[in-house]
């Protein structure tokens, strides 16, 4: 692995002040192995509560924010905004905004560009579709993807890249250790030669889809896999706890 090892639990749009309130007891409750980056994602309207009461050792995420200055954008979340409820971090490019919501890759290259300029780090998410990978062209995709984010930042000193294949989302199907771990491999290539060694050697990546506290402990031990981002998992506090820990 690259650096320090990072997981990220992204809550999506679940959760009510009750549920919230007993995650971030459990999270609070839990064990942290001190040397993870551990960031949580909860939906906009609980991100004050989180604040307010999650222990500072966890950082917070927005899952979203709008790709420019804020103003008469119905619906929408600034980056101001969120730096200034406490978010240190915003997920970009996730599955569910591509493929449910639309957005393309220049539009999440310039939120992503917005987004570290305004002082927040990104997680920015890429990966194939099931028929892509079946279609031979995981590579292609995952390069054009992580091309529009190179094409548009500022800088990647503030930038995670989770890799999540979108077959694996939410379907109970992970990647296997050497599935995600030839792709990271090929993501960190792709980085030494379009952007810079120092950049591949130093950014992590993280795997994203249906990892869970029975198969982080087999996919951390590959070489190119820095972290995790969590979806269903991470709303069981001591699960969460249990992946977080799994880098050792
Ligand atoms: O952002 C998280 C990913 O979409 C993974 O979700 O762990 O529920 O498969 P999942």
């Amino acid at each position: 692995g690259t650096g320090k090892f990072f997981v990220g639990g992204n809550w999506k749009c679940n959760g009510t002040k009750d549920s919230i309130s007993k995650l971030v007891s459990d999270l609070n409750a839990a064990k942290l192995e001190p040397d993870v980056d551990v960031v949580v994602a909860p939906p906009f309207v609980y991100i004050d509560q989180v604040k307010s009461s999650l222990a500072d050792r966890v950082e917070i995420s927005g899952q979203n924010s709008w790709v420019g200055k804020g103003g008469a954008f119905t619906g929408e979340i600034s980056v101001e905004q969120l730096k200034d409820i406490g978010c240190k971090w915003v997920i970009l490019g996730h599955s569910e905004r591509r493929h449910i919501i639309g957005e393309d890759d220049k539009f999440i290259g310039k939120k992503a560009a917005y987004a570290l300029n305004g002082g927040l780090g990104v997680i920015a998410c890429i990966g194939e579709l099931l028929e892509e990978r079946e279609a031979g062209k995981t590579f292609d995709v995952c390069f054009q993807q992580l091309k529009a984010y190179a094409d548009s930042v500022p800088s990647w000193d503030n930038i995670v890249i989770a890799y999540e294949p979108v077959w694996a989302i939410g379907t109970g199907k992970v990647a296997t250790p050497q599935q995600a771990q030839e792709v990271h491999a090929a993501l960190r290539d792709w980085l030494r030669k379009n952007v810079s060694g120092e950049i591949a050697s130093k950014t992590r990546i993280i795997y994203g889809g249906s990892v869970n506290g029975g198969n982080s402990a087999e996919l951390a031990k590959q070489e190119d896999i820095d972290g995790f981002l969590v979806g269903g998992a991470s709303l069981k506090g001591p699960e969460f706890a249990i992946i977080v820990n799994s880098v050792t």
